[in-house]
């Protein structure tokens, strides 16, 4: 991982998403599907950079995109940057989702902000695999609107919204545990608030099916000096105690 120069080349906004394409001085190195990066929030007070999956990638071109909505004082300062500022960039960091196996039968579930890390994952794999569904949940449909970004992959996309503006009404483990009474999946890939993750969870150990989580922590170094984003989650490497999310995360493997 290094630090990069990432200037705000265009931006766009679905309801409460922001998504800004940040071009780098040079190609972001050996990034995976599933990592993330720490970005200043360009307010010289706050110091510490804030974790964002990436999005959406070009090597070639030297450019990542974010999608973040306001959840405090940086997000919010970062949602009225203006084009052509610069931030900086550090990453990749964390693990990575591991490569899909082609011949089983998988599901991604995600809400809100937690769908960010899956157009990556959808663009880099989806072309190799028949059997994969997504569910994505949404407060509502403006939200809903950034699925434009997902059209051409060829990927099997539903969605829910909880006011029942588009796509399945409810919330989007609904719409997975709806699916899942008549199709069975062989692994599940998650990533949203706490509480959707905690039902996936529990309908996947119910199921005995396994799954990768994409964890969220407050976070200051992401390199897994600090100790600031331990978690207790319970996950097939964990030895004995806490995990640190930057370093052997994001992504918990859990097998039932
Ligand atoms: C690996 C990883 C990837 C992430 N990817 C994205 C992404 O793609 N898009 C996106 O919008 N957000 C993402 N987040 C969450 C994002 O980093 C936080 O929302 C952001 O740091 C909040 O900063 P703030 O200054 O706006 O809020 P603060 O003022 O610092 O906090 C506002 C509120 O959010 C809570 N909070 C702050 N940071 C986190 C956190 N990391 N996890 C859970 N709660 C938090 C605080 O407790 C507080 O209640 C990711 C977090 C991690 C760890
Ligand atoms: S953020 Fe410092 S150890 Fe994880």
């Amino acid at each position: 991982m290094k630090e990069y120069k990432a200037k705000i080349i265009s931006r766009r906004k679905y309801g409460s998403y922001h998504i800004f394409r940040l071009a780098l001085d040079t190609a972001l190195n050996q990034a995976k599907p599933g990592n993330f990066v720490l970005l200043s929030t360009g307010k010289s007070d706050q110091i510490l950079r804030r974790p964002m999956a990436i999005y959406s990638i070009s090597e070639s071109e030297h450019w990542i995109e974010i999608l973040f909505t306001v959840a405090g004082k940086g997000t919010f300062h970062l949602s009225q940057i203006e084009p052509d500022t610069c931030l900086s960039v550090f990453g990749p960091l964390g693990n990575a989702f591991d490569p899909p196996k082609k011949s089983s039968s998988l599901a991604i579930v995600a809400g809100g902000i937690g769908i960010a890390p899956f157009l990556y994952w959808l663009t880099s794999y989806a072309t190799e695999l028949t059997n994969v569904k997504t569910f994505f949940g949404f407060q509502n449909l403006e939200q809903s609107h950034v699925l434009a970004d997902f059209e051409g992959l060829s990927a099997d996309i539903q969605h829910a919204t909880d006011d029942g503006s588009s796509g399945f009404s409810g919330n989007v483990v609904e719409c997975f545990e709806a699916h899942l009474k008549k199709h069975p999946f062989d692994h599940v890939y998650t990533c949203g608030p706490p509480a959707m993750m905690d039902a996936v969870q529990s309908l996947c150990k119910s199921k005995k099916i396994s799954l990768s989580a994409s964890l969220e922590a407050r976070m200051a170094c992401g390199m897994g000096v600090c100790l600031s984003c331990v978690t207790d989650f319970e996950h097939d490497q964990k030895t004995q105690g806490y995990s640190l999310v930057c370093k052997q995360g994001p992504i918990f493997h859990q097998s039932f």
